[in-house]
Protein backbone atom coordinates (compact mmCIF):
# COMPACT_ATOMS: atom_id res chain seq x y z
CA UNK A 1 0.00 0.00 0.00
CA UNK A 2 1.50 3.24 -1.14
CA UNK A 3 2.36 5.59 1.92
CA UNK A 4 -0.32 8.12 0.80
CA UNK A 5 -2.94 5.57 1.68
CA UNK A 6 -1.33 5.76 5.70
CA UNK A 7 -1.47 9.49 5.86
CA UNK A 8 -5.15 9.43 4.12
CA UNK A 9 -6.70 7.39 6.58
CA UNK A 10 -5.18 9.34 9.53
CA UNK A 11 -6.29 12.62 8.39
CA UNK A 12 -10.17 10.52 7.91
CA UNK A 13 -9.42 9.23 11.46
CA UNK A 14 -8.46 12.66 12.69
CA UNK A 15 -11.96 14.14 10.76
CA UNK A 16 -14.23 11.52 12.46
CA UNK A 17 -12.65 12.12 16.14
CA UNK A 18 -14.38 15.66 15.79
CA UNK A 19 -17.52 14.18 13.92
CA UNK A 20 -20.63 14.44 15.91
CA UNK A 21 -22.79 12.52 13.27
CA UNK A 22 -21.02 10.60 10.57
CA UNK A 23 -22.93 8.97 7.51
CA UNK A 24 -21.75 6.57 4.88
CA UNK A 25 -22.88 5.88 1.82
CA UNK A 26 -21.74 1.48 0.31
CA UNK A 27 -21.21 0.19 -2.85
CA UNK A 28 -20.95 -3.33 -4.32
CA UNK A 29 -16.69 -2.65 -3.89
CA UNK A 30 -18.03 -3.58 -0.01
CA UNK A 31 -19.06 -7.27 -1.01
CA UNK A 32 -16.18 -7.62 -3.65
CA UNK A 33 -13.83 -9.06 -1.31
CA UNK A 34 -16.77 -11.39 -0.49
CA UNK A 35 -17.02 -12.65 -3.79
CA UNK A 36 -19.44 -10.58 -5.33
CA UNK A 37 -18.87 -9.19 -8.58
CA UNK A 38 -19.32 -5.20 -8.85
CA UNK A 39 -22.05 -3.62 -11.46
CA UNK A 40 -19.28 -1.38 -13.71
CA UNK A 41 -15.65 -1.57 -14.26
CA UNK A 42 -14.08 -4.46 -16.53
CA UNK A 43 -15.04 -7.31 -14.15
CA UNK A 44 -18.90 -5.57 -13.34
CA UNK A 45 -22.04 -7.61 -14.52
CA UNK A 46 -23.24 -5.05 -16.75
CA UNK A 47 -19.95 -4.01 -18.32
CA UNK A 48 -20.10 -8.35 -19.31
CA UNK A 49 -23.57 -8.91 -19.63
CA UNK A 50 -25.35 -5.71 -19.95
CA UNK A 51 -27.58 -3.41 -17.77
CA UNK A 52 -30.99 -5.31 -16.93
CA UNK A 53 -33.82 -3.58 -19.24
CA UNK A 54 -35.58 -0.87 -18.12
CA UNK A 55 -39.44 -2.58 -18.06
CA UNK A 56 -38.59 -5.25 -15.28
CA UNK A 57 -41.00 -3.06 -12.97
CA UNK A 58 -43.27 -2.12 -15.88
CA UNK A 59 -43.53 -6.37 -16.57
CA UNK A 60 -43.86 -7.12 -12.68
CA UNK A 61 -46.83 -4.36 -12.42
CA UNK A 62 -48.36 -5.99 -15.57
CA UNK A 63 -48.58 -9.60 -14.20
CA UNK A 64 -47.03 -10.21 -10.36
CA UNK A 65 -48.44 -13.54 -10.67
CA UNK A 66 -46.06 -14.69 -13.78
CA UNK A 67 -43.17 -12.73 -11.99
CA UNK A 68 -42.92 -14.55 -8.88
CA UNK A 69 -43.89 -17.90 -10.97
CA UNK A 70 -40.82 -16.89 -13.53
CA UNK A 71 -38.48 -15.65 -9.94
CA UNK A 72 -38.91 -18.96 -8.33
CA UNK A 73 -38.17 -21.60 -11.46
CA UNK A 74 -35.26 -19.26 -11.70
CA UNK A 75 -33.72 -18.79 -8.60
CA UNK A 76 -31.89 -21.92 -8.30
CA UNK A 77 -28.99 -22.15 -10.77
CA UNK A 78 -30.11 -18.68 -11.60
CA UNK A 79 -27.16 -16.42 -12.69
CA UNK A 80 -23.55 -16.47 -11.53
CA UNK A 81 -24.48 -13.37 -9.26
CA UNK A 82 -26.95 -14.48 -7.44
CA UNK A 83 -25.22 -17.77 -6.74
CA UNK A 84 -22.26 -15.37 -5.41
CA UNK A 85 -24.58 -13.35 -3.31
CA UNK A 86 -26.18 -16.74 -2.23
CA UNK A 87 -22.79 -18.01 -1.21
CA UNK A 88 -21.05 -14.56 0.13
CA UNK A 89 -20.14 -14.12 4.09
CA UNK A 90 -19.29 -10.57 5.00
CA UNK A 91 -15.27 -9.92 4.81
CA UNK A 92 -13.59 -7.47 7.29
CA UNK A 93 -14.67 -4.17 5.25
CA UNK A 94 -18.12 -5.30 6.47
CA UNK A 95 -17.58 -6.24 10.29
CA UNK A 96 -15.17 -3.11 10.39
CA UNK A 97 -17.69 -0.61 9.16
CA UNK A 98 -20.02 -2.52 11.92
CA UNK A 99 -17.24 -1.82 14.49
CA UNK A 100 -17.34 1.66 13.66
CA UNK A 101 -21.17 2.28 14.17
CA UNK A 102 -20.69 0.08 17.47
CA UNK A 103 -17.94 2.77 18.56
CA UNK A 104 -20.07 5.40 17.65
CA UNK A 105 -17.89 6.61 15.09
CA UNK A 106 -20.65 6.18 12.38
CA UNK A 107 -23.90 7.41 12.66
CA UNK A 108 -25.76 6.05 9.67
CA UNK A 109 -24.94 3.76 6.71
CA UNK A 110 -27.14 4.09 3.08
CA UNK A 111 -26.23 0.94 1.27
CA UNK A 112 -26.75 0.55 -2.61
CA UNK A 113 -26.03 -3.22 -1.62
CA UNK A 114 -28.78 -5.35 -1.27
CA UNK A 115 -27.02 -8.14 -0.18
CA UNK A 116 -28.06 -8.30 3.24
CA UNK A 117 -23.96 -9.02 4.90
CA UNK A 118 -23.81 -5.39 6.52
CA UNK A 119 -26.58 -6.53 8.36
CA UNK A 120 -25.15 -10.18 9.18
CA UNK A 121 -21.87 -8.04 10.07
CA UNK A 122 -24.07 -6.24 12.80
CA UNK A 123 -24.39 -2.85 10.84
CA UNK A 124 -28.01 -1.31 12.77
CA UNK A 125 -28.93 1.56 11.70
CA UNK A 126 -28.77 1.32 8.04
CA UNK A 127 -31.10 2.00 5.44
CA UNK A 128 -31.53 -0.07 2.00
CA UNK A 129 -31.89 2.48 -0.67
CA UNK A 130 -32.07 -0.55 -3.37
CA UNK A 131 -33.87 -2.81 -1.16
CA UNK A 132 -32.83 -6.18 0.58
CA UNK A 133 -32.70 -9.14 -1.48
CA UNK A 134 -33.84 -11.32 1.55
CA UNK A 135 -36.82 -9.49 2.25
CA UNK A 136 -40.45 -9.16 -0.01
CA UNK A 137 -42.46 -5.50 0.46
CA UNK A 138 -46.13 -4.68 0.19
CA UNK A 139 -46.90 -2.64 -2.61
CA UNK A 140 -49.83 -1.11 -0.87
CA UNK A 141 -48.50 -0.48 2.50
CA UNK A 142 -44.76 -1.17 2.03
CA UNK A 143 -44.82 -3.73 5.24
CA UNK A 144 -41.34 -5.70 4.72
CA UNK A 145 -40.96 -9.20 5.67
CA UNK A 146 -38.27 -11.45 5.66
CA UNK A 147 -38.64 -13.86 2.25
CA UNK A 148 -38.18 -17.02 3.82
CA UNK A 149 -41.12 -16.12 6.20
CA UNK A 150 -43.52 -16.16 2.78
CA UNK A 151 -45.95 -18.52 2.08
CA UNK A 152 -45.30 -18.87 -2.00
CA UNK A 153 -47.82 -21.58 -2.37
CA UNK A 154 -49.81 -19.12 -3.80
CA UNK A 155 -48.92 -16.46 -6.10
CA UNK A 156 -48.52 -13.06 -6.00
CA UNK A 157 -47.72 -13.30 -2.26
CA UNK A 158 -49.98 -11.37 -0.37
CA UNK A 159 -49.15 -8.83 2.78
CA UNK A 160 -50.41 -10.02 6.00
CA UNK A 161 -51.36 -6.81 7.26
CA UNK A 162 -53.34 -5.24 4.39
CA UNK A 163 -53.35 -8.08 1.69
CA UNK A 164 -51.30 -6.14 -0.89
CA UNK A 165 -49.64 -7.58 -3.49
CA UNK A 166 -45.94 -8.34 -2.01
CA UNK A 167 -42.69 -8.20 -3.93
CA UNK A 168 -38.95 -8.70 -3.67
CA UNK A 169 -38.24 -5.73 -1.73
CA UNK A 170 -35.15 -5.29 -3.97
CA UNK A 171 -35.53 -2.24 -6.39
CA UNK A 172 -35.97 -3.02 -9.84
CA UNK A 173 -35.25 -0.91 -12.33
CA UNK A 174 -37.74 2.13 -13.60
CA UNK A 175 -39.38 1.57 -9.55
CA UNK A 176 -39.46 4.50 -7.75
CA UNK A 177 -37.64 4.08 -4.69
CA UNK A 178 -39.51 4.05 -0.87
CA UNK A 179 -40.51 6.36 0.17
CA UNK A 180 -39.42 5.63 3.67
CA UNK A 181 -36.36 4.92 2.35
CA UNK A 182 -35.56 7.83 0.55
CA UNK A 183 -36.84 10.25 3.26
CA UNK A 184 -34.59 8.87 5.54
CA UNK A 185 -31.56 9.22 2.80
CA UNK A 186 -32.37 12.69 2.69
CA UNK A 187 -32.77 13.33 6.50
CA UNK A 188 -28.72 11.67 6.72
CA UNK A 189 -28.00 13.48 4.28
CA UNK A 190 -28.94 16.77 6.11
CA UNK A 191 -27.68 15.65 9.69
CA UNK A 192 -24.12 14.42 8.31
CA UNK A 193 -21.48 16.31 9.62
CA UNK A 194 -18.61 14.05 7.95
CA UNK A 195 -19.64 12.05 4.90
CA UNK A 196 -17.66 8.52 3.36
CA UNK A 197 -18.34 6.90 0.64
CA UNK A 198 -17.11 3.32 0.47
CA UNK A 199 -17.00 1.31 -2.73
CA UNK A 200 -19.47 3.10 -5.16
CA UNK A 201 -18.58 4.34 -8.50
CA UNK A 202 -21.11 7.18 -7.58
CA UNK A 203 -22.47 6.98 -10.55
CA UNK A 204 -26.36 6.11 -9.86
CA UNK A 205 -28.92 8.77 -8.50
CA UNK A 206 -30.55 9.59 -6.06
CA UNK A 207 -27.88 7.85 -4.09
CA UNK A 208 -24.88 9.75 -5.80
CA UNK A 209 -26.44 12.85 -4.39
CA UNK A 210 -26.55 12.31 -0.68
CA UNK A 211 -22.59 12.60 -0.59
CA UNK A 212 -22.80 16.00 -2.95
CA UNK A 213 -25.39 17.50 -0.89
CA UNK A 214 -23.41 17.29 2.06
CA UNK A 215 -20.55 18.57 0.24
CA UNK A 216 -22.37 21.64 -0.82
CA UNK A 217 -23.22 22.15 2.81
CA UNK A 218 -19.44 22.09 3.67
CA UNK A 219 -19.40 18.74 4.79
CA UNK A 220 -15.96 16.96 4.63
CA UNK A 221 -15.88 14.15 1.90
CA UNK A 222 -14.00 11.03 2.84
CA UNK A 223 -13.75 8.44 -0.30
CA UNK A 224 -12.55 5.32 -0.18
CA UNK A 225 -11.78 3.00 -3.31
CA UNK A 226 -8.92 1.73 -4.77
CA UNK A 227 -10.19 3.84 -7.95
CA UNK A 228 -11.04 7.14 -8.94
CA UNK A 229 -14.63 7.88 -8.90
CA UNK A 230 -16.87 10.51 -10.28
CA UNK A 231 -16.83 12.00 -6.79
CA UNK A 232 -12.92 12.34 -6.29
CA UNK A 233 -12.50 15.31 -7.87
CA UNK A 234 -14.68 16.84 -4.68
CA UNK A 235 -13.26 14.63 -1.88
CA UNK A 236 -11.41 15.96 0.90
CA UNK A 237 -9.63 12.58 1.55
CA UNK A 238 -9.09 10.13 -0.68
CA UNK A 239 -8.32 6.83 0.40
CA UNK A 240 -7.02 4.26 -2.62
CA UNK A 241 -7.25 1.04 -1.02
CA UNK A 242 -9.74 -1.71 -0.85
CA UNK A 243 -12.46 -1.58 1.95
CA UNK A 244 -12.00 -4.63 3.45
CA UNK A 245 -8.21 -3.56 4.66
CA UNK A 246 -8.73 0.52 4.44
CA UNK A 247 -11.91 0.24 7.28
CA UNK A 248 -10.15 -2.27 9.11
CA UNK A 249 -7.36 0.20 9.79
CA UNK A 250 -9.30 3.22 10.17
CA UNK A 251 -10.77 1.62 13.23
CA UNK A 252 -7.33 0.75 14.43
CA UNK A 253 -6.17 4.30 14.13
CA UNK A 254 -9.82 5.54 15.93
CA UNK A 255 -9.00 2.69 18.59
CA UNK A 256 -5.62 4.55 19.71
CA UNK A 257 -6.44 6.69 22.67
N1 LIG B 1 -13.00 -2.01 -1.97
C1 LIG B 1 -13.58 -0.80 -2.21
N2 LIG B 1 -14.08 -0.44 -3.42
C2 LIG B 1 -13.96 -1.33 -4.43
C3 LIG B 1 -13.35 -2.59 -4.26
C4 LIG B 1 -12.86 -2.93 -2.96
N3 LIG B 1 -12.31 -4.10 -2.70
N4 LIG B 1 -13.40 -3.26 -5.46
C5 LIG B 1 -14.00 -2.41 -6.34
N5 LIG B 1 -14.34 -1.25 -5.72
C6 LIG B 1 -15.01 -0.08 -6.28
C7 LIG B 1 -14.82 0.15 -7.77
O1 LIG B 1 -13.64 0.87 -8.02
C8 LIG B 1 -16.07 0.96 -8.12
O2 LIG B 1 -15.83 2.34 -7.97
O3 LIG B 1 -16.39 -0.28 -6.11
C9 LIG B 1 -17.09 0.50 -7.07
C10 LIG B 1 -18.25 -0.33 -7.61
O4 LIG B 1 -18.97 0.49 -8.48
P1 LIG B 1 -20.29 -0.08 -9.19
O5 LIG B 1 -20.02 -1.39 -9.76
O6 LIG B 1 -20.76 1.01 -10.08
O7 LIG B 1 -21.29 -0.32 -7.98
P2 LIG B 1 -22.18 0.74 -7.15
O8 LIG B 1 -21.52 2.06 -7.07
O9 LIG B 1 -22.56 0.08 -5.91
O10 LIG B 1 -23.48 0.84 -8.12
C11 LIG B 1 -24.59 1.55 -7.68
O11 LIG B 1 -25.87 0.76 -9.52
O12 LIG B 1 -26.54 -0.77 -10.98
C12 LIG B 1 -26.88 -0.16 -9.85
O13 LIG B 1 -28.35 -1.04 -8.25
C13 LIG B 1 -27.03 -1.11 -8.68
O14 LIG B 1 -26.67 -0.54 -6.35
C14 LIG B 1 -26.09 -0.51 -7.63
C15 LIG B 1 -25.86 0.89 -8.12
Amino acid sequence: MNDGYESALRAAAAVLRRSLHPVALTGAGLSAESGIPTYRGPDGIWSKFGEPTIDGWDLFCEDPEAWWKHAIEHRVGGSAFSEAIDAAVPNPGHYAMADLEHMGRLAHVITQNIDNLQQVAGSRHITEIHGNRAKVRCMSCGLRQRLESVNLDILPPSCPECGGVQKNDTVMFGEPIPKDALDECYRQAFLADVFLTVGTSAVVYPAAEFPVMAKRRGVPLIEINPEETALSDIADIVVRAPSGIAVPRLVELLLIP
